[in-house]
């Protein structure tokens, strides 16, 4: 475009969206969660690593980086102009927003996905799932974008508006330019991420992990929902899963914040994600922090689940 510091063929995110005529609001909306992605960057950079309620060096109150991230990004989103309806993972309450009635998303997001790993310089990341209207409780199949930034050693976004997957990168200017249209994953694959304590999967899951070892798939999780299933989509190829656990029949991740906008990615990548007997798409909230267990990723490997489990529970 002609701007100093870019080469000709960089496309931002902007242009990006423009050029597949994504709607006005909406490319707003997604420029706003980028911009604000900016300053959660720096903070988690540079940023103190405060708990809540403390004050810093300076007498500030210091802010645990979920809650900052959090209030950055439920600025960003109040102020849009788009946005009706706000729910986020650190607030746990539907927020209506909208003061002169232009919003036209409900928004849910998960400010720092992973943020117990900052302390120890692991990757975190931020996801939101955009919905048309004002109602929230939608199964994610209604959703008309996700999308996830990933800090980690580069900073990207990623997201779908229901016409494939396209990755971006942050350059020097704190810019995202398009890095890559995302290929489509392999039927199955060779890396598994595991997450859960493996003495409480039950026996369908076991089975699933031992299947999946005995034909080699490479251990690969870190811990961090972003970053892990960021692998295995641009490898394009494996399966996260975050099962129903003995005592936690309903798992660890949530629905709203977690997965949907995790699993309209991956349909959209050509993989598949499910509870272990629905697709994750098609479950109907009952509450804004419901859990499910989630297998997700490879379209064999994640039908492989849903029937050890249907066989062994
Ligand atoms: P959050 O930090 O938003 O509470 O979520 C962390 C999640 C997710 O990133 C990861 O997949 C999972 O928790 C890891 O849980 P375990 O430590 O139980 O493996
Ligand atoms: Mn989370
Ligand atoms: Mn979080």
């Amino acid at each position: 475009m002609g701007e100093p510091g870019k080469t000709p063929m960089q496309i931002d995110l902007r242009r990006h969206l423009r050029e597949k005529e994504i709607d006005r609001d909406l490319t707003r909306l997604i420029c706003e969660i980028a911009d604000a992605s900016k300053y959660i960057v720096n903070s988690i950079r540079t940023g103190d690593l405060g708990v809540a309620g403390t004050s810093n060096l300076y007498g500030e109150e210091q802010l645990a980086l979920d809650v900052l991230s959090d209030r950055i990004l439920r600025k960003r989103l109040t102020y849009s102009g788009v946005v009706n309806t706000i729910v986020s993972e650190e607030t746990d309450e539907i927020i209506k927003v909208d003061s002169n009635g232009s919003g036209r998303f409900a928004v849910a997001y998960d400010p720092l996905d992973g943020s117990s790993l900052v302390d120890v310089n692991l990757a975190v990341g931020t996801i939101v799932s955009i919905f048309e209207g004002d109602d929230i409780m939608q199964p994610g199949r209604k959703q008309i974008a996700a999308l996830y930034v990933l800090y980690g050693p580069r900073t990207t976004l990623v997201y779908t508006s229901g016409d494939g997957v396209y990755e971006f990168n942050m350059n020097h200017l704190m810019e995202y330019t398009l890095t890559q249209k995302v290929s489509l994953l392999a039927e199955s694959g060779g890396i598994y991420s595991p997450g859960g304590q493996r003495n409480l999967y039950s026996k369908g899951v076991e089975a699933l992990v031992s299947k999946l070892e005995e034909e080699g798939s490479k251990l690969r999780y870190s811990g961090g929902l972003v970053p892990d299933f960021n692998q295995i989509l641009l490898k394009g190829k494996g399966m996260f899963l975050y099962p129903h656990l003995k005592g936690k029949p309903q798992g660890k991740l949530r629905l709203l914040y977690e997965l949907n906008p995790m699993a309209f990615i991956m349909e959209q990548a050509g993989g598949a994600a499910s509870n272990g007997k629905i697709p994750i798409l098609d479950v109907q909230p009952e509450s804004i922090d419901q859990t499910e267990p989630l297998f997700i990723g490879c379209r064999k490997e994640v039908e492989l689940a849903e029937r050890l489990i249907a066989e062994l529970g």
